[in-house]
């Protein structure tokens, strides 16, 4: 059985086909990527796979039997159009799953929500091709937090619109690991995944990284708009509002769930005095 990955320049995609390509259980595996250069030293055979290019997706995804679809990250609009190139591509050229990396996430009533309905859209897509397919929704990654510990340090805090709202967390590489599965394995097909760990609040992140880098941070809830306002001001309104609308997310509980890891991954996620003790031995 041959597997595709998109975006195998990326964080995850090339995560995943470390995973697939140490699992006994994969077989050939083929990168789908849109700046070639991006993905020297993967290791396997790397094709074109632009979203934006049908052709292109359909002569690469020639003999691929699974899919894994990464989500974009272009405008709301746009990537759904975007995804709906690779699942009529993948159609075209005989593909029989695909598999996707949707998201976790307030699906109204926040500047993120159009970002998750477009998430949605690209799921309705998938279930209506008439392929086999396991949708992840992903938890939100983790890494940023650690990779931002500098700027908490210089900062002295956390600070965001989340309050005490708990947010089921995730590593790119324990994605991997339940995305492998997904594509090696039949028995979540037709399924779709809540994909995370133990859900924890801003104030319990704050004291992880503490205890990981000896900071003295404290969490400082910030109302919606002033959170807003800031991000805004920082990132510009297309990424600030995504990043606000992510944190209200969190508040309103969209990100509160235990999730589907262990069924998919047939063990538990990794939890996080684990992980948080990982980044320092
Ligand atoms: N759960 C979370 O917290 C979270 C956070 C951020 C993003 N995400 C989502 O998760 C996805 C994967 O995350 P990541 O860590 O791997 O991100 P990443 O390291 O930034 O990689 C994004 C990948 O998407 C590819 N890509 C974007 N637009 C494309 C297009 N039109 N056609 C083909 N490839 C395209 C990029 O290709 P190039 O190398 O050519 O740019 C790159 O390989 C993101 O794309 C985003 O949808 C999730």
């Amino acid at each position: 059985m041959t597997i595709a990955v998109t975006a195998a320049s990326g964080q995850l995609g090339a995560e995943v086909i470390r995973k697939l390509v140490a699992s006994p259980s994969a077989g050939p595996v083929i990168g789908l990527v849109r700046s070639p250069e991006k993905a020297l030293g993967l290791g396997i055979e790397v094709r074109p796979g632009d979203y934006g290019q049908f052709d292109q997706l359909k002569t690469s995804l020639t003999g691929v039997d699974t899919l894994l679809l990464v989500s974009g990250m272009d405008a709301p609009d746009k990537r759904i159009e975007q995804h709906r190139n690779v699942i009529e591509a993948a159609k075209a050229a005989g593909v029989k799953k695909i598999v996707y990396t949707s998201i976790q996430g307030p699906e109204e009533s926040s500047s993120f929500s159009p970002v998750v309905q477009s998430n949605r859209q690209t799921e309705a897509d998938i279930r209506a091709s008439g392929l086999d397919w396991a949708i992840g929704r992903n938890g939100i990654y983790i890494e940023p937090d650690v990779d931002y510990i500098e700027s908490y340090r210089a900062r002295g805090e956390i600070a965001n619109s989340a309050g005490e709202g708990r947010c089921g967390y995730t590593t790119r590489s324990e994605l991997a690991y339940a995305y492998a599965r997904l594509l090696t394995r039949s028995d979540h097909d037709g399924q779709t995944v809540n994909l995370n760990g133990t859900p924890i609040t801003q104030a319990q992140l704050v004291d992880y990284l503490n205890g990981a880098f000896g900071t003295q941070l404290v969490y400082r809830a910030m109302s919606s708009a002033e959170y807003a306002a800031d991000r805004t001001a920082e990132l510009g309104p297309f990424f600030g509002a995504i990043i606000a609308g992510i944190y209200d997310g969190i508040r309103l509980g969209a990100n509160d769930t235990p999730g589907d890891f262990e069924a998919v991954a047939g063990r538990p996620h990794q939890n996080w005095d684990d992980y948080f003790r990982s980044l320092t031995t």
